[in-house]
């Protein structure tokens, strides 16, 4: 059995209240997921315009969740819209979101000084009893916590995206996360109507050690002519039963951040032969194209 099965369920604490540090394409399908499980949640970013679209992105996601949920009810469609948007705020003030919060989950940008220093930050405002969590897609949560006393109260909370659709959560442990906090952790998650995982705290966990290789070998296939980016996707998806092929797969995930992720792993473990960079995926990262999220990538979206 899981290492999650063999812990006490009872340990926890509950969790209500969620600070999310981040309104991009994760930290709204988390926020998003944590308000409709009945949480209070807070979502912070750093400019207004950054809180309208994520608020945006959870409308949107909403409404095609309640077209199949309320498809007969109209009514109760309207108030579950509500009722989960009221349970939404958002701030551009990091010390007002954490100051009465249960749980931190950060989902900012893919860059270890960035979010150490974001945590060093919060660690000093927040409650002592508040949890701290990563969303990081490749980072050490060890690196990321390294300026936070409360070495304890820390994890790693790897959501899947988009978050509403996708499953799985993967729960990270530190060598001074407790027994409390992990297994708070795993009760959140499955709260949050997710299925747990947990891994050793190593680079990429589970998913994305097997996930990213993948799709970085895929760019270098069309870097090297052999095959273009529609019949990889194809073959992917009808050999083998992905819903994606890699190449869409890329521009779902963002551009931006998959280059994030090599770049942090190619500075960690220069010399692991499957976290090798893709020219391609560096010079179109470099016109500004990012994936579906900007309207282009590898493939264009308007
Ligand atoms: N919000 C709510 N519901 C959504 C949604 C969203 N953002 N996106 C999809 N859905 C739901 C809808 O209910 C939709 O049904 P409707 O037609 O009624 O809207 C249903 O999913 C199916 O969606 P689509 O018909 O649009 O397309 P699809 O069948 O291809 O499913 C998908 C979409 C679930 C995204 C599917 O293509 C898929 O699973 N793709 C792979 C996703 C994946 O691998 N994610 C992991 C990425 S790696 C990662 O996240 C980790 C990391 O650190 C980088
Ligand atoms: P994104 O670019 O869509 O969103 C990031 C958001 O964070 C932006 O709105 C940005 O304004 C905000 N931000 C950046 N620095 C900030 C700061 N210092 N304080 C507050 N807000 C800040 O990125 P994303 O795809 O949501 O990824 C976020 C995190 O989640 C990354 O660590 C990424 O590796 C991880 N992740 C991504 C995926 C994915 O498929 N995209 C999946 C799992 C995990």
């Amino acid at each position: 059995s899981s290492i999650a099965n063999k812990m006490n369920s009872s340990l926890g604490r509950t969790i209500k209240t969620v600070t999310v540090i981040g309104g991009g394409l994760m930290g709204s399908g988390i926020a998003q997921v944590a308000a409709e499980t009945n949480h209070q949640v807070i979502i912070v970013d750093q400019k207004q315009e950054f809180l309208d679209k994520s608020l945006n992105i959870i409308q949107t996601s909403l409404k095609r969740i309640i077209k199949k949920k309320f498809e007969q009810d109209q009514q109760g469609g309207e108030k579950y819209f509500n009722d989960v948007k009221n349970r939404i705020k958002t701030t551009t003030n990091i010390n007002d979101a954490v100051q009465s919060t249960d749980i931190v989950i950060e989902a900012i940008i893919e860059n270890l000084e960035t979010k150490q220093k974001l945590f060093k930050q919060i660690d000093q405002v927040a409650p002592k009893h508040t949890i701290l969590t990563s969303n990081t897609s490749s980072l050490p949560i060890t690196e990321i916590a390294k300026d936070v006393q409360r070495q304890d109260k820390f994890g790693g909370l790897h959501f899947f995206n988009p978050v509403p659709v996708m499953k799985l959560l993967e729960v990270i442990r530190i060598s001074g996360t407790s027994d409390e906090t992990f297994q708070t952790l795993l009760n959140f998650g499955k709260a949050l109507g997710k299925t747990t995982v947990s891994c050793k705290d190593t680079p990429g966990f589970i998913v994305n050690r097997l996930l990213v290789p993948y799709l970085l070998e895929a760019a270098r296939m069309i870097e090297r002519g052999d095959a273009t980016p529609e019949d990889i996707d194809t073959a992917m998806k009808l050999g083998a039963g992905y819903p994606m092929g890699p190449i869409e797969l890329l521009d779902y995930v963002g551009l931006d951040t998959s280059k994030y992720i090599v770049d942090g792993w190619k500075k960690l473990y220069p010399n692991e032969p499957s976290f090798q960079a893709s020219e391609l995926l560096n010079k179109i990262v470099g016109e500004g194209k990012f994936g579906r999220k900007t309207g282009a990538g590898f493939y264009n979206y308007k």
